[in-house]
């Protein structure tokens, strides 16, 4: 297939002229998936709102949650009941909130708060944008650490935890990240816990935002962190997070998260200060709804009978468009999660980014990617397939293709 710059212009102008408007920039689930979750709008009633041990949920307290909604994020986090708090529907919300504390307070094991500073922070790239964000907000300097297809790169992470006492945490979305769909190995899981930090109150931020969201039989599974930072020794160095926000309701889910003990009441001393308790009406719907992890695993897979043939879409039409032999632009293939990672050839991605907004087509901010909005290849571009149909999927990514393709054959 030879298209000239001419035959690809014309496409583009075709594409104009169509007026199209579409959204590809953030993962959000679309409204058939949740449906699928209505159940919960009736799972707590006027006559049945009492936990199993006949607290009534209407009312305050139950600073940790639920006990049946501890236990079920527990087999979610494969942790001991007493290792987990389970919160509102953010556990974005929840990663802030515990950067803060250690900013203002300081964690366990340490010396005292972040805010006296300076502070450095490893963030694996590309990446998520809301993560890096709020370690900018606290004025970190933020450390880009480039991803291995199976995880961050452990030499560098290894390196600078090693070498520098400023070096205080990382991010890590440990199963089918966001945007590159990787998972962690098993041996970078080892590494992560048993490595050398210089700081003694070293931490990992373990997003396990999509630790159920398999597409298809072939699954990632991933060490437990937790176990193995106790282990070797190194226990209290990661908080996991979690949430059903991709799994029931997106603006009113249930969050968690887990750790060990001494970082689990020094959560919840400072959380007392901060909150009565949290939404445990919503909670008890949540556990109503879903039972058990088998509930949420079955519930799965029907967001995956969702989600895959968009998925699907993206691959066929990028691979019919652009061949599969990476001479173009390469993207991944994931098992699970919410992105496809495209990228272009360097120097390529701001370009197409805003050449598929003429054509109407909106796609993630080029860059946003990476710490501080700056690739320094500028090639990266995320690809969230969940919220539009099936048909604007494949019209969308077509759009994609083609100003790859445009902005190849201008340059
Ligand atoms: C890696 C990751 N973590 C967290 C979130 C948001 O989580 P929540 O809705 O629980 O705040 C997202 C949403 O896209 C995400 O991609």
């Amino acid at each position: 297939m030879t298209e000239t710059a001419e035959d690809l212009a014309e496409r583009f102008e075709a594409f104009q002229a169509m007026k199209l408007k579409l959204d590809m920039t953030r993962g959000k689930p679309a409204a058939d998936q949740l449906d699928l979750a209505d159940g919960l709008l009736e799972a707590v009633s006027s006559e049945e709102f009492k936990a199993l041990d006949g607290t009534d949920t209407r009312n305050y307290g139950g600073l940790e949650g639920l006990p049946e909604a501890r236990q079920l994020f527990a087999q979610l986090f494969d942790v001991h009941v007493a290792e987990v708090l389970v919160g509102g529907n953010s556990s974005l919300e929840m990663m802030h909130d515990t950067l803060m504390r250690a900013h203002v307070f300081g964690v366990p094991g340490g010396d005292g708060p972040w805010s006296r500073g300076p502070v450095k922070w490893l963030c694996p790239a590309p990446g998520y944008d809301r993560h890096f964000a709020i370690t900018q907000h606290l004025g970190y300097e933020l450390v880009t650490v480039p991803l291995t297809g199976h995880g961050p790169d452990m030499d560098v992470v290894e390196r600078l935890a090693a070498e520098d006492p400023t070096v205080k945490g990382i991010w890590i979305v440990p199963k089918y990240a966001n945007p590159t769909g990787e998972s962690v190995s098993a041996e970078g899981v080892r590494r992560l816990a048993e490595m050398r930090t210089a700081a003694s109150d070293f931490r990992i931020m373990w997003d396990d935002a999509y630790t159920v969201h398999h597409l298809g039989p072939e699954r990632d599974e991933v060490p437990n962190l937790l176990d193995a930072c106790q282990t070797a020794g190194n226990p209290n160095r990661v908080f996991m997070f979690a949430s059903t926000s991709k799994v029931s309701f997106a603006g009113a889910g249930v969050a968690a998260m887990a750790a060990n003990e001494a970082n689990i009441a020094w959560t919840r001393q400072h959380m007392a200060k901060q909150t009565i308790g949290p939404d445990k009406v919503n909670q008890l719907r949540h556990v109503r709804f879903f039972k058990d992890l088998a509930g949420i695993e079955a519930h799965m897979r029907r967001h995956a009978d969702i989600l895959k043939p968009k998925f699907d879409a993206v691959e066929r039409v990028l691979s019919e468009e652009l061949g599969d032999n990476g001479a173009i632009a390469t993207w991944t293939r994931p098992r699970g999660g919410y992105f496809i990672s495209l990228d272009t050839p360097p120097g390529h991605a701001r370009e197409v980014v805003r050449l598929a907004g003429e054509a109407g087509v909106k796609l993630t901010e080029a860059g946003a990617t990476f710490p501080y909005g700056k690739d320094p290849h500028d090639r990266n571009i995320r690809l969230a397939p969940s919220y539009p149909t099936l048909l604007e999927i494949e019209l969308a990514t077509r759009v994609v293709a083609t100003c790859i393709k445009l902005a190849v054959a201008r340059s």
